[in-house]
């Protein structure tokens, strides 16, 4: 019995992909791993869909307070923004994900683990970076990768397989989120004269409609975020409310061109309020305590720290 585990999104392509390697691939059992890093969506009918399209089994993983005590944490304190201004959203949840899937294929001594990223971007080395560090020697298997679908395709295959596919219509971008914000990229933002629509944006609001400027006092302690206006909260509930509070003033709206680590420029746009609000005020906090000499030190590493995540490489040495 040849086992794969899958890295699950909820969406078409990895709906897609459970089929793909029964049939495609020779697959006797394929597990679902969906992780929750605290992306909006619906995850019973990800389920249902993951069932229908023949998976053996459907893990759901919560791991948001392990992601932001973790990744999040980690980020906030060392100021993280790759290229001066991304803060990492989306490439501080895949080695949470790729982890919680390598932990699920280690148990069950699977053959193979799968993401479903493509050949473009940056996602197929953070899976596959995260893979090799805890599951050393797996099979690895990218099926949107090594054959190009279009939509169309997937929703007839999917069709012919009652898979339920959503009924809305495709979505205009590719968005990937969680607890920290969104990334936001392709279809017309990948002509750089584009202005972003203002219905790209789900966190932020255009500044230009700001209210009156308030004041907020962020409580830290060992240099994490740990109270808003003198109310305790963990960092998921604190990230929570603070992207709503500075969200309402266009914080953390960043609309950038960046390059990905395979070579490639891409228009990318990002909602994180919280995020650039408290590595700003964390900044203002180490000018306040750090030395003279640890102030240079730790900025000069900063950008590399990013880089690094950014890269995939969460679990090298280098990093910790
Ligand atoms: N470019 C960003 C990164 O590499 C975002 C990747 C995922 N974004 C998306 N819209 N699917 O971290």
């Amino acid at each position: 019995m040849a086992t794969a585990v899958l890295a699950y999104s909820g969406g078409l392509d990895t709906s897609c992909a459970i089929a793909w390697l029964r049939e495609d691939y020779g697959f006797d059992e394929v597990v679902a791993v969906l992780v929750d890093v605290g992306q909006d969506g619906d995850f019973e009918p990800a389920v249902e869909r993951a069932t229908a399209a023949g998976a053996s089994d459907v893990v759901m993983l919560d791991r948001r307070q392990a992601f932001a005590d973790d990744q999040v944490a980690k980020a906030l304190l060392t100021n993280s923004l790759y290229e001066g201004r991304y803060p990492l959203v989306s490439a501080l949840s895949r080695p949470v994900i790729a982890e919680a899937v390598a932990d699920v294929a280690l148990d069950l001594g699977a053959e193979a683990v799968v993401h479903g990223c493509t050949g473009k971007g940056n996602d197929q080395l953070r899976f596959e970076l995260a893979f090799a560090a805890k599951y050393p020697g797996v099979r690895v298997i990218a099926p949107l990768r090594d054959r190009i679908w279009t939509r169309d395709e997937e929703i007839d295959y999917a069709l012919a397989r009652r898979i339920p596919v959503e009924a809305k219509p495709d979505k205009p971008y590719s968005i990937d989120d969680n607890l920290l914000g969104r990334s936001i990229e392709a279809g017309v933002l990948e002509d750089p004269w584009v202005e972003p629509p203002e219905d790209a944006f789900v966190l932020t609001s255009s500044p230009a409609s700001a209210p009156d400027p308030i004041d907020v006092v962020i409580g830290f302690d060992e240099g994490l975020p740990v109270a808003l206006d003198g109310e305790d909260l963990d960092l998921p509930d604190l990230i929570a409310a603070l992207n709503a509070q500075a969200g309402v003033y266009g914080i953390g709206r960043i609309d950038m061109v960046e390059n990905r680590a395979v070579g490639i420029k891409s228009r990318e746009l990002y909602e994180a309020p919280a995020a650039i609000t408290l590595i700003e005020a964390h900044r203002a906090l180490e000018e306040l305590v750090l030395t003279k000499g640890e102030l240079i030190a730790k900025r000069e590493l900063e950008p590399r720290w990013a880089k690094l995540v950014y890269d995939g490489l969460w679990f090298h040495p280098l990093r910790s």
